[in-house]
């Protein structure tokens, strides 16, 4: 939720940006702290004098000149959030080519803190071709981006490009701020693709990339669980995620299986081999003495370890299927699973590596949930909202 945060509102020259007058107004009763900062043009639209009357505070309008010599970099460390609303497409463009020639562009870029963009422009200039790239670039940078809407726009013309209304944005801007409804749950998740060493130089390896795992050991420590993540792969850059890097199937089973029961729920997102070379060679194997016939062993299998405890945790599998999903449902019969998210890793976007995933829930009456292809943080927030909601059923 948006109460009591530092919101930079970020006002740009468009004949909506009188409604942002209304929005700072909705975000100082929600008891948030709010600094405007407005482009040259915003200022031939509004005057100044208004948002300081709401905010208690002038807006800025240039980078030189007032009493703080970087007022970009003060007000982008300072903020929670950063709304800009409306954003006219110059600003857009502007944004999408990271070009910080005005005092807001510079504060966006000066940031670390989540983004909100509501556009407001003739219906002609939300569909061109460069409008569509810069938005879907705004995107990629993680960008929330609020729809404009169909409506009366400058000049008397109607169509699409009204700027979204002031109580949609205001939902957005609470949408950055996760909520924090895993405090008391402990979580343990695994990630990546294990390698299973032929000899000291060469493995047999999956393609996974580890950040379906991350993202879910990301999601639940922003939303408060505590958080240990068993990965195979490059664990997240971020504190509060305790890591326990491993490299085989062996090595994964023994950290699981070792701290599993401390644990309310596992996650088990790694792709993990499930055959591994019968020998490991000291030495590395030489092209001298022929292609080698490697025989192969099964590993343990991790799931089905965490399965047999008592307690046993709230257990979550992952199904990487090639082609079809239709075998998942008896896969998760097999599995003993509470929740099986499935998908098609040969689906455009829904591969390895991919930032983006299109899953299916299968649930253990069979029945199946399909979600869009969505980023995975996306996917990992409502893997969590699942597990909440059939923790508490059950
Ligand atoms: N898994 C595991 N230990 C293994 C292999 C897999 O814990 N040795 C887990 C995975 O982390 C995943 C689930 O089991 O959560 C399903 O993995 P998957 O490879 O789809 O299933 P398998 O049982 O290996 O079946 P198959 O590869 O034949 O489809």
């Amino acid at each position: 939720m948006a109460e009591g945060r530092r919101i930079v509102l970020g006002v740009t020259g468009g004949v909506a940006a009188y409604k942002a007058a209304y929005l700072a107004r909705r975000l100082i009763e929600r008891e948030c702290t709010v600094r405007v900062v407005m482009t040259e043009s915003a200022q031939e639209f509004i005057g100044s004098a208004t948002f300081a009357a709401i905010t208690g505070r002038e807006p800025v309008t240039t980078l030189f000149g007032s009493e703080d010599v970087s007022p970009h970099t003060t007000l982008g460390q300072w903020a929670d959030a950063i709304i800009i609303a409306p954003a006219t497409a110059s600003t857009i463009s502007k944004l999408a080519a990271g070009q910080t020639s005005d005092a807001l562009v510079a504060t966006v870029l000066a940031s670390r803190a989540p983004v909100v963009i509501a556009p407001a422009m003739h219906t002609e200039m939300w569909d061109q071709p460069a409008t569509v790239a810069n938005i879907d670039r705004l995107r990629a940078y993680g960008y929330k981006i609020v729809e404009p809407e169909v409506g009366a726009l400058a000049g008397g013309d109607v169509g699409l490009g009204r700027l979204a209304d002031p109580e949609a944005i205001l939902d957005a801007v609470d949408g950055v701020f996760p909520v924090r409804d895993m405090d008391a749950l402990r979580v343990l998740v695994t990630a990546g693709g294990t390698r299973e060493p032929l000899d000291p130089v060469r493995y047999i390896g999956n393609r996974s990339s580890g950040k379906m795992g991350n993202a879910l050991a990301e999601v639940a420590a922003e939303r408060g669980a505590e958080v240990l993540l068993v990965t195979a792969a490059d664990p997240p850059d971020r504190s509060g995620v305790e890591i326990d890097r491993v490299d085989t199937a062996d090595e994964m089973a023994a950290s699981v299986w070792g701290r599993a029961s401390e644990y309310d729920v596992v996650v088990m997102a790694a792709a993990v081999a499930d055959f591994k070379p019968r020998i490991t060679e000291s030495g590395k194997i030489r092209r001298a003495d022929g292609a080698p016939t490697i025989d192969l062993e099964p590993t343990p299998d991790v799931l089905r370890g965490v399965r047999g405890m008592s307690p046993r945790p709230f257990l979550v599998g992952f199904a990487a299927e090639t082609g079809s999903l239709e075998g998942a449902a008896a896969k998760a019969r097999e599995k003993d699973v509470d929740l099986l998210v499935a998908n098609d890793v040969t689906t455009p976007g829904a591969g390895f590596g991919s930032d983006t995933n299109k899953v299916r829930f299968v649930f253990r009456d069979g029945s199946t949930e399909d979600l869009d292809l969505l980023p995975k943080r996306e996917v990992a927030s409502m893997i969590w909202d699942t597990v909440l909601r059939l923790r508490e059923e059950s």
